[in-house]
């Protein structure tokens, strides 16, 4: 498929996903987020996909949040639709049936924060910033930062990031539990393609089950998040896949996963 703002390649069952406006350093206008949607409608029926990575295009940016110029327009009427789009975008990559893994390689800000933290997995170069800057200029993170933030590094820290504005470096990122691991720039998307090949030889139905699990960890109560794990739990039981593993363990050989 075509895109303009998105470029999109899959190698070896992984997706890259890179947004390409660096000029803008890839901030996310109507347009681009608009093809981020269907391409993630495309990746989620696609079969040769197993994991998704996806990163910014150029030295600077990861994504430097919201464009700017479209955000300037808006009233209150419209002002919620952007949200709301903005937010079915990336709960579409938040519920995907395939692990997303954010390469955050420069500025994630606004809703390039809030894009990395939709993802399943965030790891960053050294050089990356992250921050939810809105209330400079007089609005909200719209694209889900307020709820995600929040239950990533806890509500005081997200507070305080929001209220502020400010920006804070990858160390910082990584000590408050915003990303996994940090890496020199020159070796980020080496190392996601690692973490992706490793997901990648694992059964794919336990692991998009697992997903499913995480993922509705927030949408449920404890009990009601238990109840679900054991529903997914049987259904792995009655996987080909299972069976594979299961034996490939008592026979000492490594399984062949078919995803069945
Ligand atoms: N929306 C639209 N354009 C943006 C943008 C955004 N969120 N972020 C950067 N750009 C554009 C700049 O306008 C500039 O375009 P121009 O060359 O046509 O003037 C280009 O990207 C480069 O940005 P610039 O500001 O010159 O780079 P810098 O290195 O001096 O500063 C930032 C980098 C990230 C600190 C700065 O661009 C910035 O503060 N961006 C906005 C961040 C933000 O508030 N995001 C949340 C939006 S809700």
């Amino acid at each position: 498929m075509d895109y303009r703002n998105i470029l999109f390649e899959v190698k070896n069952k992984i997706a890259f996903v890179t947004i390409n406006r660096p000029d803008k350093l890839n901030a996310l206008n109507n347009e681009t987020l608009s093809e981020l949607n269907s391409c993630f409608d495309s990746i989620s029926t696609n079969d040769e996909i197993n994991v998704v990575i996806i990163t910014g295009a150029g030295e600077k940016a990861f994504v430097a949040g919201a464009d700017i110029s479209e955000l300037n327009k808006l009233n209150e009427t419209t002002g919620m639709t952007f949200s709301g789009f903005g937010q079915g975008v990336f709960n579409k990559i938040e519920n995907l049936n395939k692990p997303v893994i954010a390469a955050i390689n420069g500025f994630a800000l606004g809703g390039g924060c809030e894009l990395a933290m939709a993802c399943h997995i965030r790891i960053a170069s050294e050089k990356a910033k992250f921050g939810q800057p809105e209330v400079n200029l007089g609005i909200i993170p719209g694209y889900g930062g307020t709820q995600r933030l929040s239950r990533l590094i806890n509500t005081g820290r997200a507070a305080e990031l929001i209220l502020t504005g400010d920006i804070i470096d990858a160390n910082e990122a990584m000590r408050i539990g915003l990303v996994n691991k940090i890496y020199k720039p020159e070796e980020l998307i080496s190392k996601a393609v690692e973490l992706a090949e490793k997901i990648s030889t694992k059964g794919q139905i336990a692991v998009e089950l697992s997903l499913k699990a995480i993922v509705n960890t927030n949408n449920l109560s404890e009990t009601d998040g238990l109840k679900l794990e054991a529903e997914l739990f049987g259904k792995c039981c009655s996987t080909e896949d299972f069976k594979e593993g299961t034996s490939a363990f008592l026979e000492k050989r490594k399984p062949e996963f078919k995803k069945k």
